[in-house]
């Protein structure tokens, strides 16, 4: 039984067609992920892997690779006996991507395949690929007649095709909106699956569990109680060797529109009337509809942009991310954005949502804050030096995994003050980043055809249709970057917002 949607489904035959088998997700995480599969007994039993790339090797030369990758990365320590179970079902395919002949040959060879592995046909086809590659390999797909099912005499389709795709899902609205279309004319909707690898964390798939499981947080979850809410990705790494990439990106485009606002859309949804995939996409949709749209003032208000300058990390000397390989010297580009968002509707009007996200601050962490309101101060908070602390409900996501409640106590070696102290289910997991624990789960749920963990294209646009509008305005003004020091918390404006209606930021 799955607790996420109460189903039991099972993960059928199939080959997981990689394209971008060479590349640096493939090895530190689809592999390793299918690897951990294995060794959790949840693979497939009939299964086959074939990685397909430009570079010209063999299967048996790809295999050593992947053995190296696999004792680097696996999440369990690489196990022989398991290794040579499934070495022999991963396949290595050359091709080039852009040939269009080559796609019939590959469909040969997949038909082939099912032959050996009992395959049925059926496909997993993983783009994990720069997104310029992403049309013309679901075309080649769709000419080579690899994206429709075989039918038999009731119509009935007898096997399966699924497209999985990684992010960027375009870089606006309208570019999503035209990959969009290419995938729609050869795959189904419901046979995307368009990756947000946050969704496969444990501590994300606990949130919806947290509030609909537990009374004493659910009538609690309004604007009736709730004074305000906020949701920080921090990370201590600056852009590393991507910098070509994310300066056309940004924190933006690059956590906002998909990690954050997939989790702001979990923690502010409406019970959904069953726990079906339809079901909870309709309630997440309705959150990101329900963002007051920016207006001028907002926007000047309301968002704080930011580039990390030179400094310290640990006890590291790190660049600015002007001086980082791929970024031009005078970028505009933000690698931190906070800003305060309103959910207007009936349970969240009033209530803020503060959110933000950035690279080269002081710690690495992902955390969710639920602040509840405050009591009156009279009784124990009453005079001019007594300080309420709040009630605060904390969902950890990364690097320690877990949730502690904050809550206000008689302090028992004083006996005279009111403390606050953490009710606290809270793990280690140091492993926990973007770890391919999450990938295990989501590569687990596409065998199984299970939709729910995945963005759905309403959602897609809806999040672009909301991002757009800051991205604008952020390429619609030069910036004073950097304004900040790497290993600090991030600008000082960020501290600024919360801190003109007497709130603060609750961790970092
Ligand atoms: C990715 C972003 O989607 O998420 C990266 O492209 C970011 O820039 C990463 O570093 C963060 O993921 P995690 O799982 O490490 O928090």
């Amino acid at each position: 039984m799955d607790i996420n949607t109460n189903t039991v489904r099972v993960s059928e035959p199939t080959i997981m067609v990689i394209f971008g088998g060479t590349g640096d997700l493939t090895h530190r995480k689809l592999i390793p992920a299918l690897y951990n599969l294995a060794f959790d007994q949840l693979m497939p039993e009939h299964f086959a892997i074939v990685a397909v790339g430009r570079r010209a090797k063999s299967s048996e030369e790809y295999r050593e690779e992947l053995y190296t990758s696999l004792n680097k990365y696996s999440r369990n320590k690489l196990d022989d006996a398991q290794w040579l179970r499934i070495r022999d079902i991963i396949h290595y395919y050359q091709l080039d991507f852009t040939e269009t002949a080559g796609y019939e040959q590959l469909g040969t060879y997949l038909a082939e395949l099912d032959g050996l592995y009992h395959t049925q046909g059926n496909r997993i086809f993983y783009l994990a690929v720069a997104p310029e590659y992403f049309e013309t390999i679901v075309g080649g797909l769709g000419a080579s007649g690899q994206s429709v099912c075989r039918r038999g005499s009731d119509g009935h389709c007898a096997n399966w095709q699924r497209l999985v795709i990684e992010k960027p899902f375009g870089k606006d609205l309208s570019t999503a909106k035209h990959l969009n279309d290419a995938l729609h004319t050869v795959f189904d909707e419901s046979d995307i699956y368009r990756i947000d690898h946050y969704l496969g964390k444990d501590m994300i798939q606990n949130i919806m569990v947290l509030r609909f499981c537990n009374v004493v947080f659910e009538s609690l979850w309004s604007s009736q109680y709730i004074d305000n809410i906020q949701i920080s990705l921090s990370e201590k790494l600056g852009v590393g060797s991507r910098g070509g990439y994310y300066d056309h990106s940004g924190a933006i485009r690059d956590m906002v529109q998909n990690h954050l606002l997939q989790i702001l859309s979990l923690v502010a949804m409406e019970p959904p009337v069953s726990l079906s995939t339809d079901a909870i996409r309709q309630e997440k949709l309705k959150v990101i509809q329900a963002l007051e749209p920016f207006t001028a003032d907002t926007l000047r208000e309301n968002v704080v942009f930011g580039q990390y300058g030179a400094g310290v990390v640990g006890a590291e000397q790190v660049p600015a991310y002007r001086d980082e390989s791929g970024v031009p010297d005078n970028s505009n580009t933000e690698t931190f954005v906070a800003m305060r968002l309103c959910v207007n509707n009936f349970r969240w009007a009033g209530t803020p949502f503060y959110i933000r996200t950035g690279k080269r601050l002081q710690e690495s962490a992902a955390e969710i804050v639920i602040q509840f309101k405050s009591l009156p101060n009279i009784l124990y908070f009453a005079g001019e030096q007594a300080r309420q602390e709040p009630n605060l409900l904390v969902i950890r996501i990364q690097p320690n995994v877990g949730v502690y409640f904050q809550l206000n106590t008689k302090d028992f070696s004083t006996q005279k003050e009111i403390v606050p102290v953490k009710v606290e289910t809270s793990h280690l997991s140091p492993n926990q980043g973007n770890t391919p624990e999450a990938y295990e789960r989501l590569i687990y749920d596409i065998m199984r055809g299970d939709a729910t963990l995945f963005a759905w294209w309403n959602e897609v646009e809806a999040s672009w249709k909301f991002a757009d509008q800051i991205i604008a305005y952020r390429e619609s003004q030069r910036q004073k970057f950097p304004n900040y020091i790497a290993g600090s918390a991030g600008p000082v404006k960020a501290i600024e917002l919360l801190a003109r209606e007497s709130r603060e930021w609750w961790t970092i």
